[in-house]
């Protein structure tokens, strides 16, 4: 499974807990069950699943802020465990982008200081500290105090500060995060060019619509297990969601529909006469490219006119949807 190509290698990584209940008893948390998945440097990996899934104790690990229980853990091709500080140097992370910053002192101070505990020298820290505060936007709010930035700058200095040793892999824990949509937005592009510029991201979130735009591809773990991985393209095919298909013809409805019955797996149909044309929707369970050229190559070869035609494609949120939801294991 380890390929050059991969900036982070998970194999079978287990992770448990122990937590004290009452007085004198203990429980084992099993955080993470053995899962695997790999993030091939330069894409964004997004890791999706509910709450308390295992995301959080993922990044964790890679980041060497836990020990795994078992499990191969690699990045850049070190071991997080025997190679812990060569991963480091090459790990960016933040954790609650809205929290570990002084609240009295600048984004400049702060990110200077982080420097500094980096071992950084003075000079050089308050150089990478202003080069920063630009790459994400925030050189005009650099000297303001920590507790006057909102939530998306706040996000923005977490971002700069995981930057601070030039990381060739960034984590990043929900990183929009109570953000509108507008800084929200601004986040993604900023994670976006950082991706261009050759880093490799793996980020967590919950909103789908946004995971769709930014990740490469995805896995899913539910209860500390992985449950589907691939691109959103291939989750949603994968799943052999339904496509609704809304057409408009000029006649002839019951004919039409018992023909496209016999051509194709359709889950549900709904015709409505208009009077002047006909209205059909139709739930197809085909892939997208079987779906349109099946669909098209009949219409051709049939003498019905398609006045109106749209396709409602499945969303990765369908995909989530189905596969947590335990309906479909992909
Ligand atoms: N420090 C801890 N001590 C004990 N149990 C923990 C600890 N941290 C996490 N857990 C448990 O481990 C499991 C995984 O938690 P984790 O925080 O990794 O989930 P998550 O996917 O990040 O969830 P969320 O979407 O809510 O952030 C949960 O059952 C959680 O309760
Ligand atoms: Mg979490």
């Amino acid at each position: 499974m380890l390929r050059d190509m991969d900036a982070i290698v998970v194999e079978n990584l287990k992770k448990y807990y122990i937590v004290r209940e009452g007085f004198k008893g203990r429980k084992v948390v099993e955080a993470l069950k053995g899962i695997s998945f790999s993030v091939r440097r330069g894409s964004i990996h997004a890791l999706l699943g509910p709450n308390g899934a295992g995301k959080t104790t993922t990044i964790k690990v890679l980041a060497t802020l836990l020990l795994p229980d078992d499990g191969k853990v690699l990045v850049e091709g070190f071991d997080v465990v025997k190679e812990a500080d060569k991963v480091r140097k090459r790990v960016g992370v933040a954790l609650d982008v809205s929290k570990g910053f002084y609240s009295s002192i600048s984004g400049y101070e702060n990110l200077v200081f982080y420097g500094l505990l980096k071992g950084m020298d003075f000079n050089y820290a308050k150089r990478r500290a202003k080069e920063l505060l630009e790459l994400v936007g925030l050189t005009d709010a650099a000297n303001r105090p920590y507790y006057t930035y909102s939530l998306g700058m706040r996000a923005k200095l977490a971002i700069a500060k995981a930057l601070l040793s030039d990381p060739d892999v960034l984590l990043l824990d929900e990183p929009t995060l109570g953000l509108d949509v507008e800084s929200a937005r601004s986040v993604r592009n900023l994670i976006k060019e950082l991706s261009t510029s050759g880093k490799t991201i793996l980020i967590t979130g919950h909103n789908m619509h946004e995971i769709e735009l930014l990740a490469d591809s995805v896995t899913i773990i539910n209860n500390g297990t992985v449950i589907a991985s691939g691109t959103p393209a291939e989750l949603k095919s994968k799943l052999g969601l339904l496509h609704k298909v809304n057409l408009r013809i000029n006649k002839d409805g019951e004919e039409f529909v018992r023909i496209v019955k016999d051509l194709m797996p359709i889950e549900g149909i709904s015709v409505s006469d208009l009077g002047d044309s006909i209205k059909i929707a139709m739930y197809i369970r085909l892939s997208r490219d079987e779906l349109i050229q099946k669909l098209f190559e009949f219409l051709k070869n049939s003498n019905y006119r398609v006045l109106d035609f749209s396709m409602e494609e499945p969303t990765l949120e369908d995909a989530y949807l189905a596969v947590v939801g335990g309906t479909i294991s992909g």
